[in-house]
């Protein structure tokens, strides 16, 4: 069972991803679970502020040291240590299948979203024990963030996929791009399916599959490979 909190100005983002299809299974058979926590609730004043100017000028603004210091401390107090408290920044190391791997084996995570110019240095400093990015470029706030790295790590639970071999053969956990897939009819518009994949032989279909992922690899990421890229 993994524990997801996440703590974020905007829960309202947080609201669909959550709720349908494979995280929706793992919820429901208790394998996971996500509750988002609006920093809001625990703002310095009756403005419900949260975030301030910088120091030094500059705009935009960040999200304030008191507010966060105290959801971190408050949801620590409720429900125990953090395995991870992660927070969500164009400058962390940059998210893949390894790190989701190892965060699906995990039993409680803390993420936190940032907004704005992002949050106080001394938070980073303090609590934070992983900064990820999702890629070289900026969100707006760290929520769509939290939700890729949630449904990354979801699927992962064992139990959750159906047929619990498939994300082994998922992108990237050889360091190899999937294969193609086909399903019916066998002949579309003349377009035809691989033969060996209705050959009925199961060692002949998993040494094609090998060979298109390799292939495929080569041709598009082969910094996968060690390779250099093309
Ligand atoms: N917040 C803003 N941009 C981001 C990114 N690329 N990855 C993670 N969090 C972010």
């Amino acid at each position: 069972m993994l524990h997801i909190d996440i703590l974020t100005v905007v829960p309202e983002l947080l609201e669909g991803p959550f709720s349908h299809s494979i995280m929706k299974r793992a919820k429901e058979k208790g394998l996971l679970s996500v509750q988002t926590h609006n920093l809001r609730q625990w703002a310095i004043n009756k403005h419900m502020q949260v975030d301030d100017y910088q120091f030094g000028g500059g705009a935009g603004m960040v999200l304030m040291c008191e507010p966060l210091a105290n959801a971190i401390e408050s949801l620590q107090a409720a429900g125990g240590p953090y395995d991870e408290i992660i927070y969500f920044t164009p400058d962390g190391t940059t998210y893949n299948q390894s790190t989701a791997n190892r965060l699906s084996l995990k039993g409680r995570l803390l993420l936190i979203c940032g907004h704005y110019k992002g949050i106080d240095e001394r938070i980073r400093q303090q609590y934070v024990t992983l900064e990820i990015s999702i890629g070289d470029y900026v969100l707006s706030g760290g929520e769509l963030a939290a939700a890729v790295v949630t449904d990354s790590i979801g699927r992962l639970i064992p139990g959750v996929l159906n047929d619990e071999t498939s994300a082994l053969f998922d992108s990237f956990q050889d360091n190899l791009l999937a294969p193609p897939v086909y399903t019916r009819p066998a002949d579309f518009r003349g377009m035809k399916v691989p033969d060996v994949l209705l050959s009925g032989d199961p060692k002949l279909v998993e040494d094609w599959r090998y060979e298109e992922a390799l292939r495929r690899t080569r041709e598009r990421r082969p910094d996968l490979l060690g390779d250099d890229p093309a």
